[in-house]
This record gives structure tokens, sequence and C-alpha cells, in this order.
């Protein structure tokens, strides 16, 4: 029972090398993508051909190599801005959403606020998306304040609308959550944020590899998201924002690249969005990255959210069924993003991954970087079964049957 009807998920499948490994000699069921997900052969094919046909640094040499690497490089930004309904000029590759928060905190933050504003932040987020606030909270004396939560798992919208009321200076919201799987209407809430005269951040890491996202219709003032959750390598990642605003920003790292002249006692800054990519980039990745993009547009995320749904539909109604589940979160799958928080009784989630990883099942366990989320839940940790193309019905099987024999297990 392959098929998810959405489309062949047998014949994607085949596309990735790694799924065909066996782990303790079963089968792999890889349940961990909102961590990282599997790379299809395209994109490793990607990497492996910079490297042995055309290796060389771009925006500099005028020799064949170069010509090409600058080409393939500014393709992939071109492609994956794109992807998101974005213009070239408004994506500055970066690391991944981490770096992309911290870029927002220095260059747009060091200059814009001041002591005694207010950012705000939810309870949902990840740790990329609250430490950078903090960081620049306590640089200017400004204060962070958290949007709570309503007890599915979605934000409380009256938490917001009062800190609004604050006017605060800064918005910044996920707008997948990473352990509940709620997702927020950004659109709705940076249009808000915007009328109370803040500035947003968007956090799109664990939205734009699942489902179609157009940063435009969004409207937030910075939006983020990691390559290496939607199937391209590890290290690279994109800021998605207006020119002008890239424009008035300052610098977030000096160097080679991000300028037009140097003088001994000053420099001025090349055009965005190259002002804010300092050094020798990550070319290979990038490209990596625009090939991730391509195999996920010829699927379509309008397919890739439709298979995404059955199998939440399939897990939800599944797991349901496991003695001792609890899950976390929304609980229905038009609300929810392919992310199934959940704890069995009381087993700690490190024994229960453990145990399934016995069976080749492959799941998280922690607090994922979210901690004062696990707080609000008063829970130390929870386990994540998180999806992707390549995931069918059986892996939710398998992770069916593995919960059941740690039940027995633990005598839950
Ligand atoms: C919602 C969310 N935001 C931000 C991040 C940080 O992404 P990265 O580690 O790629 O910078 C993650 C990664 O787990 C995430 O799930």
């Amino acid at each position: 029972m392959l098929k998810t009807e959405a489309f062949d998920v047998e014949k994607v499948r085949a596309d990735f090398p790694i799924l065909k490994r066996r782990v303790h000699g079963k089968r792999l069921v890889y349940l961990d993508n909102a961590a990282t997900t599997q790379k299809p052969k395209a994109v490793i094919d990607a990497l492996v051909d910079f490297y042995s046909r055309y290796n060389s640094n771009v925006h500099r040499s005028v020799h064949t190599l170069g010509e090409e690497a600058t080409e393939a490089y500014e393709s992939a930004r071109s492609k994956t801005a794109k992807f998101v309904g974005a213009s070239p000029k408004e994506l500055v590759f970066v690391r991944g959403t981490t770096e992309a928060t911290n870029l927002v905190r220095f260059a747009w933050g060091d200059k814009n606020v001041r002591k005694g504003d207010l950012l705000v932040t939810t309870l949902m987020e990840h740790h990329s998306n609250i430490v950078p606030w903090q960081l620049l909270a306590k640089s200017k004396g400004a204060t962070l304040k958290f949007v709570g939560l309503n007890s599915d798992g979605t934000l409380d919208m009256g938490s917001l609308e009062a800190l609004l009321d604050e006017s605060p200076k800064l918005v910044a919201v996920t707008h997948c959550s990473n352990v509940l799987g709620t997702i927020n209407d950004v659109a709705a809430i940076c249009a808000k944020a915007r009328r109370a005269g803040a500035t947003t951040v968007v956090d799109g890491a664990q939205s734009v590899p699942h489902l179609p996202v157009d940063t435009g219709e969004v409207g937030a003032d910075f939006y983020a998201f990691s390559g290496h959750k939607m199937l391209g390598p590890t290290g690279i990642g994109a800021l998605i924002a207006k020119k002008k605003t890239l424009e008035e920003m300052d610098p977030f790292q000096g160097g080679g690249e991000m300028i037009k002249q140097v003088f001994q006692d000053h420099s001025t800054w090349n055009d965005v969005p190259y002002k804010f990519e300092a050094g020798t980039v990550n070319i290979a990745d990038a490209i990596g990255l625009g090939a991730a993009v391509d195999y996920l547009a010829a699927i379509g995320m309008a397919k890739v959210r439709e298979h995404e749904v059955r199998l939440l539909d399939h897990a939800l109604q599944t797991l349901s069924t496991v003695k001792g589940f609890k899950l976390y979160g929304p609980q229905d799958s038009q609300d929810k993003g392919g992310v199934i928080s959940f704890n069995l009784a009381d087993i700690h989630p490190h024994d229960l991954a453990t145990i399934l990883d016995e069976d080749g099942i492959a799941i998280r366990s922690g607090h994922h970087c979210a901690q004062p989320l696990m707080r609000w839940l008063d829970v130390p940790a929870t386990s994540r079964a998180s999806f992707q193309v390549y995931n069918s019905y059986d892996d939710i099987d398998a992770l069916k049957v593995g919960l059941d024999r740690a039940g027995r297990i633990f005598k839950v």
C-alpha cells in the first residue's frame, strides 16, 4: 500500500539512495524529517557534478569554470526565489534559518531597536526564533514578550492582539511549529503586526518544505528557511526580504565581495543581496538546493501537501489506537504540518526512540529546540515522527507496530 494517491510514492522512494539502507537488518523507516530530510539522487548528482566538472569561485573569475559556477549559483538563487514567490534580488543565501534570524538580529536589529522597545515572539518557537531576540533585547535594553497558546496548540490571538496594543518593534512567528505542527495564519498575523507598526519575521523552516508558500502573499518583512529540511544539502538556506528593506539595512558580516569600494577609513557596500554574502559563499550547496527545488517543483507543492495530509490522517487514526498514545498539538490534519509529537504513557522519549531504532525506525526524541514550549506542555520531552514525500502508509504502520512493541516492553 505504497500509493497515497497524491503521487506514486514508490517511484519517489527510488530516487533516494539512502532509503535502500537497512538498519539493524530492518527496512529503514525514516521519520525524522523535521530534523533533516534525505536527499534525492538529483541533489547528490548536482554536488558531484559541481566538484567534478566546474568547481570554481563565483563572481570573481572570468575563466570558463568561474563563469559556469557563477551562472549555476545565480540560477539556484533564481529558482529558489521563484519557488517561494520572490525575486532573486530579494533572496540572501545564508547557512539556514538560524543564520537568517541572526542576520536580522544584527543587520536590522542593531540599527532599529532602541532601549525600551518591545520585541514579540511566541511560545511555540524553535530556539532560533527566540534566542537571537533575547540577545538583541539584552544588548539594547529592550523587552521580549511571548504570545501565548490555546490548549489545542494554536496561537492565542487575544494575547497577540494585547501585545500589538503595546506597539512592538518586532513580531517573530513560525509559519509551522516543528513540535505541534500548528500552521499559523502568518499572512493575517503579519498584516496585523504591520498595522501596529511592527517589523515581521516568519520562520519558514517547517513550511517551505511541506506547503505551497508565496512569501509575497505572507507579506513578512523577513522570511527564513533551511535547504536541508527540503531535500537540499546542509549549510544552505535563504532569507527573503524586500530589496528596499535589504538596502536600508547595515551589512551582517564584513569581508570580500560584500563591498563596492574599500578605503583606509571606510567602505561602500555592494548591491543587495551580495551586500549580505561576505566571503566565499557556499556555492556547491546553493546549487544542490536549486536541484532540490527542481525536484519538489516537479512534484508540485500542492501535491506534497496533499500527500502529507493523507499521511497525517492515516497516522492520527492508526496511532490513536496505540495504548497510552498522547498527541500534542492540533488533532485535525488540515490545521497541521506533517509533524506528530507524542508521548507513550510515561516511557521516556529517548527510551522509545532507542527501541524503535532496533526496528529500523528513525524518530526524534527530546525538546526539539523548543524548551519554552516543553515547559508550557509540562513535559521534559516528546517523541516526534515527521514526514516527507518519500514516506508511505507502510512507514506509519511500521511505527504503530514498533510503538505496540515498546508498550509491551514497558508494560503500558
Ligand atoms: C521551526 C524551525 N525553525 C528553525 C529551525 C532551525 O533551522 P536550522 O537548524 O536549519 O538553522 C528549525 C530546525 O529544526 C525548525 O524546525
